[in-house]
């Protein structure tokens, strides 16, 4: 199986702003963009993206999971870059119309259809350092991709760094490349000295996220997690995880959690602690790494509430069990 996101469907959908309004969306090859090498995008970072996926499901339809959530992610990231306003509905039909278009190509579970909706500020104007463009391509690429976790019973291993952030506070929020690209040289330090898969980003002893998911603390009967606020990216898998949680009577706590309390509760015997995203679904942690020392977490294993969380996720995805929340688009 090829890398995860590195192989595309031939056409995508486009369309554009011309500073007044947007065009009609069209089909296009999907193996190039014609940009002027001064748009604002290439110089002032003007970008954001979003991440979903659509399922195959046994009777043969195609079902998108919570697009309404991730359009609503796109329009908020596109109005906090100064970016010109996305229409939903205009996106809505992008997403629908391309992947009706490749539903053959949709994989089996536990493979799926990566969406990745794109929109860049396009205008050539190099002395925009301080300015909005106002002109911008809204795109939606599409990319097969397998079980990202064909890694079995594979836990990761997580850096907790307390003295960076991921990106700028006011930014956390925002799904823009710019903060990929501030959080890639702690990654690649953290893989090189301590051989971390992530790092767990706690400016100040706040607990956050990694790099690419939101991060959650299984204690016995409790899930805890950051509660909302623009420093992290709001992840659909999180709100989705939460939810399972709640229908199956856990307790949850979205509240501040200290790198001091995750490090006493982690070690202890039932505690688990796991990543959410649309890629990964719910990943297993197995060991935290601070000061030098590793903190196995619990017993270093998968935890039984995480394998019961990603599978009652996965079932809805999937098409095993009803949909209570009603999820799913059918496309
Ligand atoms: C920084 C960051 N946090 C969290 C997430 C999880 O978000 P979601 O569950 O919507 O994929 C992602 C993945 O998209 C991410 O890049």
């Amino acid at each position: 199986m090829a890398a995860f996101g590195t192989v595309f469907m031939p056409e995508m959908s486009l369309a554009s702003f011309d500073g007044e309004s947007w065009s009609a969306p069209a089909v296009v090859p999907s193996d190039r963009l014609e940009l002027h090498p001064g748009a604002h995008v290439l110089h002032y970072a003007s970008t954001c993206f979003e991440g979903l996926k659509a399922f195959r499901h046994a009777d043969g339809s195609v079902n998108i999971f919570r697009m309404d959530r991730n359009i609503k992610r796109l329009m908020q990231s596109s109005e906090l870059l100064s970016l010109p306003p996305v229409d939903p509905h205009m996106l809505e039909t992008m997403i629908m119309d391309i992947v009706r278009q490749f539903a053959n190509a949709v994989p089996e579970p536990p493979g799926s259809m990566y969406i990745r909706p794109t929109h860049l500020g396009t205008e050539p104007a190099i002395g925009k350092a301080a300015a909005p463009s106002a002109t911008s391509l809204l795109y939606v690429l599409l990319s097969p991709v397998g079980d990202y976790f064909a890694g079995g019973d594979h836990t990761l291993r997580l850096l907790l760094e307390e003295n960076g952030a991921r990106c700028a506070a006011h930014m956390g929020m925002v799904k823009s490349g710019g903060n990929y690209a501030s959080a890639l040289q702690p990654i690649m330090k953290a893989r090189a000295s301590v051989k971390a898969d992530q790092v767990l980003f706690c400016p100040g002893g706040d607990v956050q996220e990694t790099g690419a998911a939101n991060f959650l603390l299984i204690d016995g009967n409790e899930i805890i997690t950051k509660a909302l606020d623009e420093t992290f990216l709001h992840g659909v898998t999180r709100d989705s995880i939460l939810a399972l949680a709640r229908d199956m009577g856990m307790s949850v706590s979205e509240r501040e959690l200290s790198v001091e309390e995750l490090l006493e509760r982690a070690v202890k015997p039932g505690a688990e602690a796991a990543l959410s995203g649309t890629a990964a679904v719910l990943a297993p942690v197995g060991t935290l790494i601070h000061q030098g020392r590793e903190y196995t977490v619990s017993n270093g294993r998968v935890g039984e509430t995480t394998a019961k969380l990603r599978q009652a996720l996965n079932d809805i995805q999937w098409g095993h069990s009803t949909d209570p929340h009603e999820w799913l688009v059918r496309v």
